[in-house]
């Protein structure tokens, strides 16, 4: 099954001191996705913003929130982001010691399941949970910052996972150093949604938000 691709602006590279404004704006420039990425300075080197943050943006768009946790544990804060508005809760695999449980956890809440991958960790994690997943997010960078450089061995990874996958209706994310550059090469290799930071944030406006976004959809969609 060939699913359309998604862009999903990842929030990380907003200006926090105006973040409803800047949602409403890559809402209006084509993002189909946000991407809420929530960090602890624990299980990645960099401190974000919690559930508080998303619930008091969650109005500035109706589009689906997608929200990418980088924290240990997190199985005691999935209900909170739940309420927040998430409508895809993410956890690490790294950071998971009962995968299974929390992805039940996550869909037990009424919301879609996704397992993350640093791009070190294999494929091999997620086989004996395909059928709780609603969302499979393949690291391309290291988590905890934007900006960082694509690491292409991964794209090999993106290929195995879509294997497993097979025809169970399950995205394959990607997420770090997504460029028009390197948007063909994942999407080839089977992904679907692609997070963009400073690519889609680069400009600072809103006319700069649709010209990137337009970019990274273009060249995705020539793969
Ligand atoms: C990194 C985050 C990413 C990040 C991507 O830990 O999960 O979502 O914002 O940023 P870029 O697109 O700038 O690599
Ligand atoms: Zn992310």
């Amino acid at each position: 099954m060939t699913r359309p691709v998604t862009i999903a602006p990842s929030i990380l590279s907003a200006d926090f001191g105006k973040l409803a404004d800047e949602i409403r704006s890559i809402d209006a420039a084509g993002a189909d996705w946000i991407h809420c990425d929530v960090m602890d300075g624990h299980f990645v080197p960099n401190i974000t913003f919690g559930a508080p943050v998303i619930k008091s943006v969650r109005g500035a768009s109706k589009k689906i929130f997608d929200v990418h946790l980088m924290i240990a544990p997190a199985d005691p804060y999935l209900a909170d982001f739940a309420a927040a508005g998430a409508d895809i809760i993410t956890v690490h695999a790294e950071a998971s010691p009962h995968l299974d449980r929390s992805l039940q956890a996550i869909r037990a809440l009424g919301k879609k399941a996704g397992v993350s991958l640093n791009p070190s960790t294999p494929e091999s994690v997620i086989e004996y949970v395909l059928d709780r997943l609603d969302l499979v997010l393949l690291m391309t960078v290291n988590p905890g910052f934007g900006g960082q450089s694509f690491i292409a061995p991964v794209v090999e990874k993106i290929r195995r996972v879509k294997a497993l996958v097979g025809s169970r209706p399950i995205d394959i994310e990607v997420d770090g150093g997504v460029t028009p550059e390197t948007a063909p090469l994942v999407v080839e290799a089977g992904a679907n949604v692609l997070v963009a930071g400073s690519a889609v944030f680069k400009g600072g406006s809103q006319e700069s938000y649709a010209k990137n976004i337009a970019a990274i959809r273009k060249a995705a969609e020539s793969a």
